[in-house]
C-alpha cells in the first residue's frame, strides 16, 4: 500500500516537474512571427542534430524556470530552426544554437558563455530599460560598488542624453547604462562639465570628450573593460572586439615565482600610469598558464613572459630582450605602436594553412592520448586508404587530377614543420608572379602557369 502511494506521489511529482518545464520554455512554430510583438522573447534557435544545442537544453529549461520564478516579463522559447528555416533566416540565424532576445523591432544576440547565470543576467539587463536612472547619491554609490565599470550620463535633458540613449539601446548587450542628475553625483566627484557621460572604473572616472574620443559608441566600446584584467580565452575574444591590442603577462598564477609577480605588477603599472598614452590602443591583463596562448600562436611562449596580441589580424609581438624595468615595457609597447617591433603570425594564407595542420595535429594527438587504439583505427585506416589512392593516382600516368594532388601536398595539407619555409617561399613567388600571370592568362593557355596561379586565387577568397 505504502509502495503504491509512494509511486503515485512520484508520478505526480514527475508530472508536475515536466509540466513546469513545458510551461517555462515554449515550443515555437510559424505562428510566432505574428504573435511575438506583444512580448519580449528569449529564443533558442536550435537544430535537432546539433550537439551544443542538446547541451544547452537543460540550461535552457533552468533559464526559463528562473526567469519565471523571478517574475520576469520575458517569455522563453525554442524554435527548431531547420523546420522553420524561412523564419530563422529572417531573424539572421546562421549557426546553432543561436540565442536571441527579441524586443519589438530590436533583436539582440547573446554571445556569452552558455550558463544559466550568464544568460539570465543578459536577459534581465537587455530586457529592461536601455538607460536606468540613479535617483539618489546612495543609489549612485551602491551601483559604484556593484559594478567594476559603470557608465553614467550626468545632467538634465540634452542632445547628448538623446545620443546616449541611442547608443545604450544598441550596446546594452555589453554593459549597463545609467543616468543621474547633477545632485545625485557623489560629492567626491567633480565632472569638468555638465552634462557629460562618464565611466567609473579602476578606482577613478573618465569623461567622454567628443573632440578627442570620436563617436560616443566607439568610446563606450573602448572603455567598457577595466584597464587591467585577468584574461582567459573568452575574455580575450571579447577584448578583441574593442579593436584594441591586448598586452598580456603570461604567468603561473597558482604558483607564481618572484619573476611572475614582478611582470604582472609591471603590466598593472603601465595600465594605470600610462593610461593617457596607451588606453586608446591597448588593453592590459595577465593570463594563467601558456596553453591558450601557445595554441593561439602555434608556438611556445615562456612563463613568465609578455606578449602583445592583435586579435583582429592574429598577429603577435614579443619583446626583443628581457622585460626588467618599466622602461623596457613602455619602450616595447611604444615600439609595437610605431611599427618598429617585428610582428609574427597573422591571418595570411600560410598562417591559415598552418592553422589547419596545427588543429588537425592537436585533434589527432588528443585522440591518441585518450585512446591509442581508437586513434590507430580512426587515422590509420583512412591514411592507408589515402596512400593506396595516392599510389593508384601516381602510377596512372595520364591522370589529369594528378596535378591537383601535387598542389594540395605543396600547400601544406601535410603537417610537417619543415613545410613552413617552403610555404613562405611559395607565397612570395606567388605574389611576385601574380600580375605576370594575369597577362599570361589573356595571351595563352600554358597549363603550368594555370596551376601556379591557384594559391594566388585561394588567397583572395
Ligand atoms: C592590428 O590589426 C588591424 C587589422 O588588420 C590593423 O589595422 C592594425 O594596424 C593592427 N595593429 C598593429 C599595431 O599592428
Ligand atoms: C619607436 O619606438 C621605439 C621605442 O620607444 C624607439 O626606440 C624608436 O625610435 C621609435 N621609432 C620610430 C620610427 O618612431
Amino acid at each position: 500500500m505504502a509502495q503504491v502511494t509512494a509511486s503515485l506521489l512520484c508520478g505526480a511529482v514527475v508530472a508536475l516537474l515536466s509540466s513546469a518545464v513545458l510551461a517555462v520554455v515554449e515550443d515555437l512554430d510559424q505562428t510566432f512571427k505574428d504573435t511575438r510583438m506583444n512580448d519580449i522573447w528569449l529564443v533558442d534557435f536550435y537544430a535537432p542534430w546539433c550537439g551544443y544545442c542538446k547541451k544547452l537544453e537543460p540550461v535552457w529549461a533552468d533559464v526559463g524556470a528562473e526567469l519565471k520564478a523571478s517574475g520576469s516579463p520575458v517569455r522563453v522559447g525554442k524554435m527548431d530552426a531547420t523546420a522553420y528555416s524561412g523564419m530563422s533566416s529572417e531573424f539572421g540565424v546562421r549557426g546553432y544554437p543561436t540565442i536571441k532576445l527579441l524586443k519589438g523591432e530590436l533583436a539582440y544576440n547573446y554571445k556569452g558563455p552558455r550558463t544559466k547565470d550568464d544568460i539570465v543576467e543578459f536577459t534581465n539587463r537587455v530586457s529592461g530599460p536601455a538607460v536606468r536612472p540613479l535617483p539618489s547619491k546612495q543609489m549612485f554609490e551602491h551601483m559604484l560598488k556593484r559594478h567594476d565599470v559603470l557608465f553614467v550620463y550626468v545632467g538634465g535633458e540634452s542632445p547628448l542624453k538623446e545620443k546616449y540613449i541611442d547608443v545604450a539601446t544598441e550596446l546594452i548587450v555589453y554593459t549597463y547604462f545609467f543616468s543621474a542628475s547633477e545632485e545625485a553625483l557623489p560629492e567626491s566627484m567633480a565632472l569638468p562639465e555638465i552634462p557629460s557621460v562618464a565611466v567609473f572604473k579602476d578606482g577613478s572616472y573618465f569623461t567622454y570628450d567628443e573632440y578627442e574620443d570620436g563617436s560616443l559608441s566607439s568610446w563606450i566600446n573602448k572603455e567598457r573593460f577595466q584597464g587591467y584584467l585577468q584574461i582567459d580565452g573568452f575574455t580575450l575574444y571579447e577584448l578583441g572586439e574593442t579593436g584594441k591590442l591586448v598586452a598580456i603577462a603570461v604567468i603561473d598564477d597558482k604558483d607564481p615565482s618572484d619573476e611572475c609577480i614582478r611582470l604582472k605588477s609591471l603590466i598593472q603599472m603601465v595600465a594605470k600610469d600610462y593610461r593617457q598614452h596607451f588606453n586608446r590602443d591597448f588593453q592590459f591583463g595577465h593570463m594563467d598558464g601558456s596553453d591558450y596562448i601557445n595554441s593561439l600562436i602555434m608556438g611556445e611562449v615562456k612563463v613568465p613572459s609578455v606578449i602583445i596580441l592583435n586579435t583582429s589580424n592574429e598577429q603577435y609581438f614579443l619583446p626583443d630582450g628581457p622585460t626588467e624595468t618599466l622602461e623596457d615595457l613602455v619602450s616595447f609597447i611604444t615600439g609595437v605602436l610605431n611599427g618598429s617591433v617585428q610582428a609574427y603570425g597573422g591571418d595570411g594564407i600560410v598562417q591559415r594553412v598552418k592553422r589547419i595542420a596545427f588543429d588537425a595535429r592537436s585533434t589527432i594527438m588528443s585522440v591518441f592520448r585518450s585512446s591509442p587504439v581508437l586513434g590507430c583505427f580512426l587515422f590509420g585506416l583512412p591514411l592507408g586508404v589515402i596512400s593506396l589512392m595516392c599510389y593508384g593516382i601516381c602510377t596512372a600516368d595520364s591522370d589529369p587530377d594528378a596535378g591537383d594532388m601535387e598542389l594540395m601536398k605543396r600547400e601544406g595539407f601535410t603537417d610537417e614543420e619543415e613545410e613552413e619555409e617552403d610555404d613562405e617561399e611559395q607565397r612570395r613567388t606567388a605574389q611576385l608572379e601574380g600580375p605576370e600571370n594575369d597577362e599570361e592568362e589573356e595571351e595563352g593557355e600554358d597549363e603550368e602557369e594555370e596551376e601556379e596561379k591557384a594559391p594566388e586565387q585561394k588567397k583572395t577568397d
